[in-house]
């Protein structure tokens, strides 16, 4: 297949998937005639809003290597998606990063209020925990047990919430190479690994593949987040989807404030080949993930 077309079915492939990402949340977050309906809204406007779904993709195209049901795999996709738009929502609020815009539009915040944003951001990451609990999610109780002790881990204080204390610590206080790896290797890594782990998990699978995906999963992680810095430094406002020159503006050690965009550039790359690396165990089944690796680092938001 010409290289042209790889990158168009990729792209089909990414959309597809996010459209049935996005129906499993139309359908987990209803919003009901009560008097609390505006807190669903919101949980509805933070999610339903056009993000890229890399960490469903990833649970989809994990589960597929170990045949996993689909419905099993969206469930656990939208799960680890509602853990990631929480973040998000915590991460714009004035208290935070402070940003009015979040994929091309209001941040949940300006949106609807303060109050509301920090309310929906806990609706969406207990929900997430119910949705993993369901029986629908997997027949077999340890299983969705493993998956909820491997999503308590990544979005907690040794996960996304530490490496976002990391990342207000770093405002003020200088950062190594090895100082900043480990902030975004909690702030955005351990939520991408989680997303691979979950297909292992749902599919039983045994502890050197589970190997091989966690190895990968920790290369692309430290990819995206590079990507994301430099995106911030480079990219067109339009196209990322919030507003750029934030991080240096806010005095944010980041990969690119200490190496320059291109030899950040270069890591992202060599990341990129070590992480696609890790999957030749898995042959042809596993084209989708090396698809994304391509993607994460080449994207433009
Ligand atoms: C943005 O994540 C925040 C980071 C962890 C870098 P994404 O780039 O995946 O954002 P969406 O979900 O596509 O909007
Ligand atoms: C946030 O990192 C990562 C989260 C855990 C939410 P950033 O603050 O760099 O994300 P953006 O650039 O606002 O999306
Ligand atoms: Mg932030
Ligand atoms: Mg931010
Ligand atoms: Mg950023």
């Amino acid at each position: 297949m010409a290289e042209g077309e790889l990158v168009t079915d990729f792209k089909k492939l990414l959309t597809d998937t996010a459209a049935e990402v996005e129906e499993m949340l139309d359908q987990l977050l209803r919003v009901e005639k009560v008097p609390e309906a505006r807190l669903v809204e919101a949980m509805r406007y933070g999610t339903l809003n056009g993000g890229k779904r890399v960490r469903p993709f990833l649970v989809v195209a994990t589960s597929q290597l170990f045949g996993v049901a689909r419905l099993c795999a969206l469930r656990t996709a939208v799960a680890i998606e509602m853990v990631h738009c929480y973040s998000l929502i915590h991460d714009d609020l004035p208290a935070m990063d402070n940003d009015d815009l979040r994929r091309g539009k209001p941040t949940c915040h300006k949106q609807f209020d303060e109050a509301t944003a920090i309310l929906a951001g806990d609706a969406l990451v207990t929900k997430a925990f119910e949705v993993l609990g369901q029986g629908q999610t997997h027949s077999d109780p340890q299983v969705r047990c493993e998956l909820v002790v491997a999503l308590a881990g990544a979005a907690g204080h040794e996960g996304m919430c530490g490496g976002q204390m990391l990342d207000l610590i770093a405002e003020t206080t200088p950062l190594d190479v090895p100082g900043i790896s480990r902030l975004q290797r909690l702030k955005t890594g351990k939520l991408i690994a989680v997303s691979c782990e979950a297909g292992a998990i749902l599919g039983k699978a045994p502890a050197p593949v589970r190997l091989a995906l966690s190895a990968f999963a920790h290369d692309i992680g430290l990819a995206f987040q590079i990507v994301d810095d430099i995106l911030d430094v480079e990219g067109d406002e339009k196209d990322v989807g919030k507003k750029t020159k934030k991080d240096a503006a806010a005095g944010k050690a980041t990969f690119v404030s200490l190496l320059g965009v291109e030899r950040a550039r270069s890591q992202a790359d060599l990341l990129k080949g070590q992480a696609i690396a890790h999957l030749d165990s898995f042959g042809e089944k596993a084209e989708p993930l090396r698809d994304l690796a391509h993607f994460i680092v080449e994207r433009k938001n």
